[in-house]
């Protein structure tokens, strides 16, 4: 069996193969955890804000409960391999919450704790949090029901796991391509890897077989950290907008406090740095502190009928299987996407497969979510390539990215510190969208499918798997700028 990534879904899948004796080989594109996994604020809780209530209405109560239990399900098996294998991570039950701050928010609040006691949870409807701060009203789940932790220190411990049960993980070995027809053969740039199925588990599937980009919307979303005295004693998140998703975390002698939020669809923001600013801001405001630390941010697929997929690739393909579209709930989603596939190829039953069946028929609930898809990408890949850029690179300062005109036709263009001027061909090399500067992580971004390219045109994010092209005009090359 061969897993590509080696974030905490494909860690799990590749655990449970490997314990059940599978020859099995992961493959990660950069180094273990460095992707979403590592970049998450790490929240264990079936509590996914304001979950229930809406896939009990899009759905049905059913629906909703196997969400539910699918997801303490994963906490439990994830609470299990920390004291089975050893892994020191930080482990830490806490209480849940989804709070509100206006009367239309503590609505919605006590519509989720009716639609989260009927999926089967021991939801509360509370009015006291551990915030320093008046809420109107906030659903929640006891600490027996949730956890934080270390997410890296988490997936390190899942890698020894899987090598102590016989797997092998390698780092640096992007997956470039596969073969259509046949038994699966993955090609990385050293090697070409035989399996007789492979696990795609690196979000957007690299094969475009299926229509996944439809299915699946690519969205940003930023964290920060500063530190605090006193632990927040508490996983929370807001009801109303702008999301922000809060809990502390062991550092030093002290905590950190994480504040995460500011979601956008990527590449569809021109001033990503605000972001940051944003949350900052508010973690000032409401918790008093500075001094931040860490600032970081994470890109997550949201999937067309909010369910994740967990199955085949397509429909009777038997030799590639996805694990993707986690709605920010990486951790538990992944969890558990990983393994029902991991079930699934192992024979045995598992009660939430149907649920997360990648093949599920869901027109109705997708429709939605696929034809606003449709219409950003449709957006994107004709109405950005007719807007021309009208500046050309004179005005271009240091460390600042943007799409100009050279020579009459779109170029990225970006000029690092030190004054040496970057150019690529703006069209993303997954299906030809126009990429878009992101100032916070400097990167050109695609706001179709979520690729993702750094400065030197390099693959930071599939699904494209080739790096940015020449300019329009002229070699692909690195320029001195005018003086
Ligand atoms: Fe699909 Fe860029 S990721 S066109």
């Amino acid at each position: 069996m061969a897993v590509v990534g080696a974030g905490i879904t494909g860690l799990t899948a590749a655990l449970s193969l490997a314990r059940a004796g599978c020859d099995v080989v992961v493959l990660e594109a950069d180094r273990i955890g460095g992707g979403v996994t590592g970049n998450t604020t790490a929240k264990l809780t079936p509590l996914h804000q304001l979950v229930y209530a809406e896939l009990a209405d899009r759905f049905d109560p059913a629906t909703a409960r196997s969400y539910a239990q699918a997801n303490a399900d994963a906490i439990r098996w994830m609470a299990a391999t920390v004291v089975d294998e050893g892994i020191a991570c930080d482990w830490r039950s806490q209480r849940a919450y989804t709070y509100a701050q206006t009367a239309e928010g503590v609505d919605r609040v006590r519509r989720e704790v009716r639609a989260a006691v009927e999926a089967g949870l021991d939801a509360t409807f509370e009015t006291d949090t551990p915030l320093p701060w008046a809420v109107a009203g906030a659903v929640s789940l006891p600490s027996e029901d949730g956890a934080e932790l270390h997410p890296v220190r988490y997936v390190e411990g899942l890698v020894e796991a899987v090598e102590r049960a016989g797997g092998r993980v390698f780092e640096h070995s992007r997956v470039l391509g596969a073969n259509r027809l046949g038994a699966p053969r993955l090609r990385t740039e050293r090697a070409e890897v035989s399996a007789d199925r492979v696990v795609l588990a690196s979000h957007m599937p690299l094969l475009d077989r299926g229509l996944w980009f439809t299915r699946l919307t690519a969205e940003r979303s930023y964290g920060v950290a500063a530190p605090v005295t006193e632990p927040l004693n508490g996983m929370l998140i807001s009801a109303d907008g702008p999301t922000r998703s809060l809990r502390s975390h062991p550092y030093g002698d002290g905590e950190l406090l994480l504040v995460g939020g500011e979601g956008h669809v990527t590449g569809e923001d021109d001033n990503t740095p605000a972001r940051y600013e944003a949350l900052e801001a508010f973690a000032s405001a409401r918790f008093g502190v500075e001094g931040f630390t860490h600032r970081w941010s994470a890109q997550d697929l949201r999937p067309a009928d909010g369910i994740p997929y967990a199955g085949p690739l397509l429909p009777g393909l038997s030799g590639f299987w996805i694990a993707a579209g986690f709605r920010k709930w990486g951790l538990t989603n992944g969890t558990l996407a990983a393994l029902i596939v991991a079930d699934r190829l192992l024979g045995r039953p598992n009660p939430y497969a149907a649920a997360f069946d990648a093949s599920r028929r869901t027109l109705r609930q997708s429709a939605g979510g696929v034809g606003r898809e449709l219409v950003k990408d449709g957006r994107h890949l004709v109405g950005d390539w007719l807007r021309l850029p009208l500046r050309g690179t004179d005005a271009l300062g240091r460390d600042e990215g943007r799409i100009v005109r050279v020579a009459g036709l779109p170029a990225a263009a970006y000029r690092d510190t030190n004054g040496e001027l970057h150019l690529h061909n703006p069209a993303c090399t997954h299906l030809g969208c126009r990429v878009a500067w992101n100032a916070a992580e400097r990167s050109w971004d695609c706001p179709c499918h979520g690729s993702r390219f750094g400065v030197d045109g390099s693959v930071l994010q599939g699904p494209a798997t080739r790096p940015l092209g020449s300019p329009l005009r002229g070699p692909h090359q690195s320029r001195k700028a005018p003086a």
